[in-house]
């Protein structure tokens, strides 16, 4: 099964992509970690990436595009969570084009749904384990008190650089420029559903669950 999780930063589409993978053995494809990984890598690429990023602008729909092509020839086990990817009508039609050319469906759509006082907030609470990536949030799934990461026992935790109020304000105002537009793109294909991100996270997963288990094969 092939989903796209689809929401404005903070919604939660990392944390139930990674409980869909730990649960359903689907692999999570997430554009923000690629592009995070690219930057890490010192070339010129990886810094001017790092530059748009930090600034809270979309990186460009060839980069992303290549990055998603390259991926989806590999493994495809239980299916692709498209995480962040699409974020344009460009990037969603390229999807469609290279499902199509792998013979493979894109089943379901689900668009979080949750409000911007709740993403500030949840932002700028939010680490990660250095080791394994696990997410935490200072508030809804705090580090356990031992200071171990609760997957892996590892004991760095990161926070983004574009986590922060100024970047938020513009990852949000290109997410409703560019990215909300695909919500009326993917009703008219049949393929949305939506969930309530503002529940828990547990929720929200049970929600999101049983989405999948009704979506047709
Ligand atoms: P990306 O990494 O995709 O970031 P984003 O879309 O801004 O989304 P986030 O990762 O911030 O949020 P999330 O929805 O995954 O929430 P999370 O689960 O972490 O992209 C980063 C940048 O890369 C972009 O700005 C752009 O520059 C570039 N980029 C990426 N893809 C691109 C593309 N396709 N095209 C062009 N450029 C691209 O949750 C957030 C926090 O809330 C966590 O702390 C979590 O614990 C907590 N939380 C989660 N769910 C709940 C809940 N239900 N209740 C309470 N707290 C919760
Ligand atoms: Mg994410």
């Amino acid at each position: 099964m092939n989903i796209i999780l689809l929401g404005p930063p903070g919604a939660g589409k990392g944390t139930q992509a990674r409980k869909l993978v730990a649960e359903r053995d689907m692999i999570q494809l997430s554009t923000g970690d690629m592009l995070r990984d690219a930057r890490k890598s010192g070339t010129e690429m990886g810094r001017r990436v790092a530059e748009v990023m930090d600034r809270g602008d979309l990186v460009t729909d060839e980069i992303v595009i290549g990055l998603i092509e390259e991926r989806l020839k590999g493994d495809q086990r239980g299916g692709f969570i498209f995480d962040g990817f699409p974020r344009t009508l460009a990037q969603a039609d390229a999807l469609g084009e290279l499902l199509d050319r792998l013979g493979q469906t894109l089943h379901c759509v689900i668009e979080m749904q949750v409000d911007d006082d709740a993403l500030v907030e949840r932002i700028t609470a939010r680490s990660t384990c250095a080791q394994c990536g696990e997410g935490y949030n200072d508030i809804a799934k705090p580090i356990p008190a031992d200071g171990k990461c609760e997957k892996c026992g590892g004991t760095e935790f990161i926070r983004r650089a574009d986590d922060n109020a100024e970047s938020l304000k513009q990852r949000l105002m290109e997410y409703y420029k560019k990215t909300s537009p695909l919500i009326g793109y993917y009703y008219a294909k049949g393929k949305l559903c939506s969930v309530d991100g503002l529940a828990d996270i547990d929720e929200v997963a049970a929600s999101i669950a049983a989405l999948l288990d009704r979506a047709p094969a």
